[in-house]
């Protein structure tokens, strides 16, 4: 989670039995280097690796000069992470970078994910020998998305329907995932795993700020909305074609919209940054931050965000989520067999 999750995040949620990521999207070589030296003091090392993964956004890396863009994910090789995760590219630029990470890694390899937001995605993904893991993310999904995507259920059981289990690359579910019971819920429908962000924002570890905590602690799902708002207010207008975000109505989303009301979806994505007001909504938006006004603020959130009800330490959660997982799981095979009267 760029933004979010750094190396003490990371490290905190490997150390605890899962596989923390850094959302490396916006750094610089040297503030990468210091979040894996955080993972690092926090996880060490296992089997010559540092057990946790590290993310980063292909079309970030595109804007790059390419020698820079390289020396970022060396920066990251270097440090012999368990996986590399590459989301978010222009046509073509995901495999790339993936192919690149591979042939440019020393053993032992890390894996690759990646995210499929539709079957055809997924289906052109997984023709790549060099990715791992594939990530389905569902318009649940708190953060970046594609805004034309699929229901997270319905994609996972379409790549399960459609795809053979035992040659594709992991299959991971994401969007909207808030404890245990949805877990479970995942891996009955074919998930080889799960992802969670939104819930790993309540932790003490993420690099979120108390007052957005506090937002999230009170929203409900029908809080988050999916919206070109979020990065027309930051200035962050360079996603590729159709990706937009999931986070929490605000003051921000209202004036985007009241903005943006005559112009249709397709037309808002190919506006992007150039929706009538784009600078007055950002001097509003950069002075409310400087004020540290919470009604602009940008609040990344996903739709399971209602039944997040606590900030507690990432490794408490991993604990907790997998205990539920497995109380659930056990809970429905009980029920399986038993009189319904
Ligand atoms: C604050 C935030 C930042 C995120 N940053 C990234 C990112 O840099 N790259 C990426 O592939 N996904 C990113 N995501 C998406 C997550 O990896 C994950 O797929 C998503 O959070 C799952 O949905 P959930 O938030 O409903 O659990 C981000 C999500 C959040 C909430």
């Amino acid at each position: 989670m760029a933004q979010a999750a750094g190396g003490r995040l990371a490290g905190a949620v490997s150390h605890a039995g899962g596989l923390g990521f850094i959302g490396a999207g916006y750094y610089s070589r040297e503030t990468l280097t210091t979040e894996i030296n955080a993972a690092r003091a926090v996880v060490g090392e296992r089997d010559g690796r540092l057990p946790i993964g590290i993310g980063f956004l292909a079309w970030r890396l595109d804007e790059l000069p390419r020698s820079d863009a390289e020396a970022l994910v060396h920066t990251a090789l270097d440090a012999r992470p368990t996986a590399l995760w590459f989301s978010y590219g222009a046509p073509g630029s995901i495999e790339r970078w993936c192919a690149y990470a591979k042939q440019a890694a020393q053993a032992p390899q890390p894996s690759l994910f990646v995210t499929a937001s539709t079957l055809e995605a997924f289906q052109q993904l997984q023709q790549h020998d060099c990715i791992d893991a594939i990530v389905v993310q569902g318009l649940e999904a708190g953060g970046h998305g594609l805004g034309s995507g699929q229901p997270r259920d319905e994609l996972l059981l379409d790549v399960v329907r459609t795809t053979d289990a035992a040659h594709r690359p992991k299959l991971l579910s994401a969007g909207g995932i808030a404890d245990g019971r949805d877990i479970a819920a995942q891996l009955t429908l074919g998930a080889d795993a799960v992802v969670l962000g939104t819930r790993f924002l309540l932790t003490p570890e993420a690099a979120y700020a108390d007052a957005q905590k506090q937002l999230l602690l009170k929203a409900q799902g029908h809080d988050t909305v999916r919206s070109m708002a979020f990065d027309d207010a930051r200035g962050t207008t360079q996603w590729p074609a159709g990706i937009d975000g999931r986070g929490l109505r605000s003051a921000t989303v209202d004036e985007y919209d009241a903005a943006a009301q005559h112009l249709s979806w397709a037309e808002q994505q190919a506006q992007q940054g150039r929706v009538p007001g784009i600078e007055a909504r950002q001097e509003r938006y950069r002075a409310a931050l400087a004020r540290g006004e919470t009604e602009r603020m940008i609040t990344w959130a996903g739709t399971g965000v209602g039944a997040m009800h606590d900030i507690v330490p990432a490794a408490t959660l991993v604990q907790r989520l997998a205990h539920e997982a497995r109380q659930a799981l056990a809970d429905a095979h009980a029920r399986l067999d038993a009189p319904i009267s």
